[in-house]
């Protein structure tokens, strides 16, 4: 199993996941959405309380409206680079972190 970072995340990016994950190289950054690299994930949840979106699921938790997110966290993780400090949410994020179908707005 593993978990995944879905919708909310996308164009706030607020990084604290980060901080939290105690495996190097598991997070990897896009322009406006982290992922989750599968291949790294120790399956240990603590991103999961820390995120303020509510963005990141267990594999088996994620919502039957975002179950793409699963195969997009590990293509996404492949191509992307490591993040492993916290960096400041990105500008908007707090108007965008209550708005739904953001995947429309994922910077690839
Ligand atoms: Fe995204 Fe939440 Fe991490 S918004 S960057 S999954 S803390």
């Amino acid at each position: 199993m593993t978990y995944v970072v879905t919708e909310n995340c996308i164009r706030c990016k607020y990084t604290d996941c980060v901080e939290a994950c105690p495996i190097d190289d598991c997070f990897k950054e896009g322009e406006n959405f982290l992922v989750i690299d599968p291949e790294e994930c120790i399956d240990c949840s603590l991103c999961v309380p820390e995120c303020p979106a509510g963005a990141i699921y267990a594999e088996d938790d994620v919502p039957d409206d975002q179950l793409e997110y699963i195969a997009l966290n590990a293509e996404l993780a492949k191509d992307w680079p490591a993040i492993n400090e916290v960096k400041d949410p990105l500008p908007g994020a707090e108007q965008w972190v209550d708005v739904t179908d953001k995947l429309q707005f994922l910077s690839r």
